[in-house]
Parts: structure tokens; sequence; C-alpha cells
């Protein structure tokens, strides 16, 4: 469910129509629907209103200030994988005590202003790690909250990138050896062991491998409880998945009721971290094609955004529906849809049936809300695209286009060379 949609031939994005923005923020942009984000929180939240739960935006999904925002003051946490978002969540005004951190490379630093900031919790992802949160937390006169990132070798049946869960995968700790580092951290004393944590994969389109997690981490628990570790905290990761041509993914209260059925009558809290199921297909980028040419081979739109705007056809191969803004009714064509990259994988959409473009006319990228902008780059030197909040009739420009000044901030020429 989204709010884009066309009137009299015109996308709007909810009652703001779409080319009268692409005139006033040039192209290419990221526009998002604060009506679409607020309802995918409010019914992913919903849907496991009927458990002890808190949900924790998946930041690295997309980070900017007023999308966290929005969903702060919704009564979201974020989960977090850097000091950089939690400095953002911050700023937006996240209750600390609404943020856990995962990854499997926390540096010592981030480690310390998360301490200091007083986070809900840390996700260890190896031994070593908790070692080092104990010491940190020792050296700040602090007490970690503590779960264990689980990996518990199961195949979420998605792009083997973004499968997270199975054994030959850099994150969490095997689910066998778990028990054993559970105790080690139990007899530091710097660390407050209160949850089980893992994060399988994302845009999973079935619930039963998130059904066969729960039912390994539910045995863990138990054998936890046997050793004297009572657990307070069982944080399931994200990984729903979305819609972006034919999948059709559980939807969140079908979700939410698979997890209920398996983990029965609880005491535990919930924490779940969704990021694409939200922030998915609640945002489009929008360009502009520039040329066509057509060779012996094949037609090429040629599109003023680049993988350096959204890189995931690129790096996943990944199918984004590309649409006109203004439908034209002309012929049908197979053509490549792509960047301005110097690279043959700056593509869109290759091999695509679609609507014949004309130069100057403007598409949208669609399901562009999640891993879009925030895996963008200034690849080619080219400055990250702006974004933009459309509700009701009104947009907002929430993040400027960036500049020439911008590409070079913080760059320097050695004295031997001025
Ligand atoms: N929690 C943890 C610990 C994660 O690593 C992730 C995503 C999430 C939650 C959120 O997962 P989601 O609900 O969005 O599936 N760049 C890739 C996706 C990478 C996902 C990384 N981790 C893409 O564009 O498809």
């Amino acid at each position: 469910m989204h709010h884009f949609h066309y009137i009299d031939n015109d996308l709007y994005c909810e009652e703001t129509s779409v080319s009268e923005i692409a005139q006033k923020v040039c192209t290419p942009f990221y526009l998002y629907s604060y009506a679409t984000l607020h309802q995918h929180f409010r019914v992913f939240d919903d849907a496991f209103g009927h458990l002890k739960h808190l949900t924790c935006f998946s930041m690295k999904s997309n980070s900017n200030l007023a999308v966290v925002r929005l969903f702060a003051l919704e009564g979201g946490g974020v989960d977090i994988v850097s000091g950089g978002e939690l400095y953002r969540a911050l700023k937006v005004g996240v209750d600390p005590k609404k943020i856990v951190y995962s990854g499997v490379g926390k540096k010592t630093e981030d480690i310390e202003y998360a301490l200091t900031s007083g986070i809900l919790m840390f996700n260890a992802e190896s031994p070593q790690e908790i070692l080092k949160l104990n010491e940190v937390a020792g050296r700040l006169g602090k007490k970690a909250n503590l779960a264990l990132r689980v990996n518990p070798d199961v195949d979420p049946i998605t792009h083997p990138y973004i499968s997270t869960g199975l054994k030959q995968n850099k994150f969490g700790i095997d689910i066998n050896e778990a028990l054993e580092q559970y105790i080690i951290a139990k007899n530091l004393k710097n660390l407050d062991v209160r949850g089980v944590a893992c994060h399988i994969g994302s845009q999973l389109t079935q619930v039963s491998p998130f059904v066969d997690t729960i039912e390994k981490l539910k045995g863990l628990i138990n054998s936890l409880e046997g050793s004297g570790i009572r657990i307070d905290y069982l944080d399931l990761g994200g990984g729903l998945g979305i819609t972006y041509d034919t999948e059709a993914p559980p939807l969140p209260r079908e979700y939410a009721a698979a997890v209920h059925d398996v983990l029965g009558a609880t005491d535990l809290t919930l924490i779940l971290e969704p990021g694409r199921v939200i922030m998915g297909n609640a945002g489009i980028l929008v360009t502009r094609v520039l040329y066509t040419k057509t060779t012996n081979d094949r037609t090429f739109f040629i599109v003023d955004a680049g993988m350096n705007d959204l890189i995931r056809p690129s790096l996943y191969n990944s199918f984004h529906a590309i649409q006109p803004v203004r439908l034209s009714g002309r012929s049908k064509v197979t053509a490549d849809i792509v960047g301005p990259i110097c690279e043959s994988g700056d593509f869109f959409a290759r091999e695509r049936e679609t609507t014949v473009f004309e130069p100057g006319e403007l598409l949208a990228v669609m399901s562009a809300g999640a891993y879009c902008y925030s895996m963008s780059s200034n690849y080619n030197s080219r400055p990250r695209a702006c974004e933009v909040m459309a509700k009701g009739n009104r947009y907002y420009v929430i993040r400027a286009r960036e500049t020439y000044e911008d590409l070079v901030r913080g760059e320097s020429i050695p004295d031997f060379m001025l």
C-alpha cells in the first residue's frame, strides 16, 4: 500500500504533483510520502499490539532526520549500527532507552558513545566483542545491557548478499556456542545479560524461516533458564519483505500471528527491527530522461540518476518498477534504462518492456524508500540527490541537494604542492 497514484495521467504523491516538485527542486530527487510512512509504521506496530514489544526502525534503510523523527513521534525506537546512526537518532529525540545497537564491528569510541548515551541494549556478535563491551563499560563505570546476536543457521531464502543467518555468514554467534558465551558474559561484572537477538536476512517473502528461527531461539532460551540466565528481551531483527515486482510477502499481521503462534504465552518483550517493510514502498526516485539511443542491439533510455544514487539493481540485480510521471499512451519497446556513470553496471533496468520515453520526460523509479538514498555515494563526483517529503498537498525538502562545495568539503592540498 502506498500513496503514489495517477490523477488525470499525472503521478501524484498524496495530493502533490510529482512534476511540480521536479520543476522546483530539479532532478534526480527522492520523494517520500508521509502518509505511507505513518501508515506502514502504525500497521506494523499495531500488528504486534497484543504482545509486549518495541518497534525499533532499522535506520540503515533510511536515516534521514525527518524520517527517523516521524517514527520517534509514533513512539518507535531505532536499531543502529554505528555512532553516526546513534548521533542522528539522538538528534531527533529518539529515547535512548529505545535504541538497540547491532553490527559485527563496533568501534571502541562508538561503544563509549552508546554507553554514555544510555542505550537499551548492545547486540554482541562475537566472543571478543563481549569482552570489549565489558572492558569499556568497566572503564566508564557503567553496566552494559547485553544480548547476544545468535546465528541460528536458517536459510532466509533471499538474495545471498542479504542473507545473514546462515553459518557461513559473518554475523552473530553460532547458536551451538551461544550457551557457553552467555555463561561467560553472565560472569563479567560490567555486563547485564538481558536478551537474545537475531536477524536472519532481508527481503524475506515467507514466514517459515522466521518460525524456524524462533523455534531454535526458544530452545536456547530454555537452556539459558536452566543455567540461571533469565532473558527479558527477544530481538527478532528485521527482514520482512515487500512487493517490488510480483512477490507476495506475508503482511505484518500474518508475520505477527506466526510469531505469536510459535512463541506461545510469554513474558518476553519482543524487539522488532523493520526497515524495508516500512520504508521501501514509501519512496520513489524521480529522474529525467536525458537521451534515447538505439543501437543495432538495443534501445537505451539514458536518465540523469545513476548507480551512485540508487545502486540496488547494479549490486543485487534487483528489480525496481519504472513508471512515467506522465502517462503518455505511447507504444511499448524493450529497452535498457541506464544512468550516466562510466560503468556498464550502471543500469536501473535491462531488457525491460516499457513505454517509449522521450528526452526531457520524468520517470519514477518505484520502491526506492529503503536502501536507496542511504546507499548512495558521490561516485563520478556527482552531488547526492535531494530528498523531499510530501504530506497532503504540501512538500518539504528534507535534505538539500549536495553542492560542488559539499563534494570537496574536508579535502586539502598538501603544502608541498601549493
Ligand atoms: N536488523 C539488522 C541487524 C539488520 O542488519 C537489518 C538489515 C535490519 C534489521 C533491517 O532489515 P529489513 O527489515 O530492512 O529487511 N542493502 C540491502 C539490504 C541490507 C539489509 C541489511 N540489514 C538491500 O538493498 O536490499
